[in-house]
């Protein structure tokens, strides 16, 4: 899987570093209170899976299932609810884990549904951000690391689904993708 890399952007160590310091931040500002981490299907698992066991607080999980990039590397797809949006959040402390914040137009769609939830709170944390790319207008609260307009893959990315169990982040070789008829 490896050699489909062009290189390598964060090594396993680098993103374990980050995200547990982004641990140490959530942890901090959520004293004293019970906040739910919305993990945003599929692509956040690996990232929302670790981040949980940095942040020392009493947690819970929830998750939805979006699906926005189909077999095309550089052009995103329509966006598909592929499961329903059955999360309710009245009232409650809401941080919401992403792997990455592209044109943006994914999280402004998710963050209306749930601030029409009334939410006690909400926040957003996402593990890469490509601001080059942005369409939508919506901000992260924590950001893992910006990145340039490259496509990524690895620690729960995926490229046509594959590649989510790489342990590092990389950019896929662009033959990788170029074979691909367009969509
Ligand atoms: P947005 O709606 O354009 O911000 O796209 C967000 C979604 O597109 C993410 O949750 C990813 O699933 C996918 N995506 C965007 N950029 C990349 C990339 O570089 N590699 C893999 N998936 C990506």
């Amino acid at each position: 899987m490896n050699r489909d890399l062009a290189y390598e952007m964060f090594s396993a160590q680098e993103l374990k570093t980050r995200v547990a310091e982004i641990g140490r931040q959530l942890t901090e500002e959520y004293q004293g209170k019970a906040p739910v981490l919305l993990c945003i299907m599929k692509g956040s698992l690996v990232f929302t899976a670790d981040l949980m066991r940095e942040i020392n607080l009493p947690c819970t999980l929830e998750s939805i299932t979006l699906s926005s990039y189909r077999a095309m590397a550089t052009r995103p797809g329509e966006l598909t609810m592929t499961k329903p949006f059955d999360v309710d959040v009245t009232g409650q402390d809401v941080i919401v884990v992403e792997d990455i914040l592209d044109t943006g137009k994914t999280l402004s769609y998710v963050m209306e549904l749930l601030k029409a939830q009334s939410p006690a709170s909400l926040k957003l944390v996402v593990l890469l951000d490509k601001p080059s790319r942005r369409e939508a207008q919506v901000e992260a609260d924590i950001v893992g690391f910006t990145i340039p307009d490259a496509f990524v893959v690895g620690y729960g990315l995926d490229y046509d689904q594959k590649y989510r169990n790489l342990p590092c982040i990389g950019v896929l070789k662009p033959s990788v993708y170029s074979s691909q008829p367009e969509a």
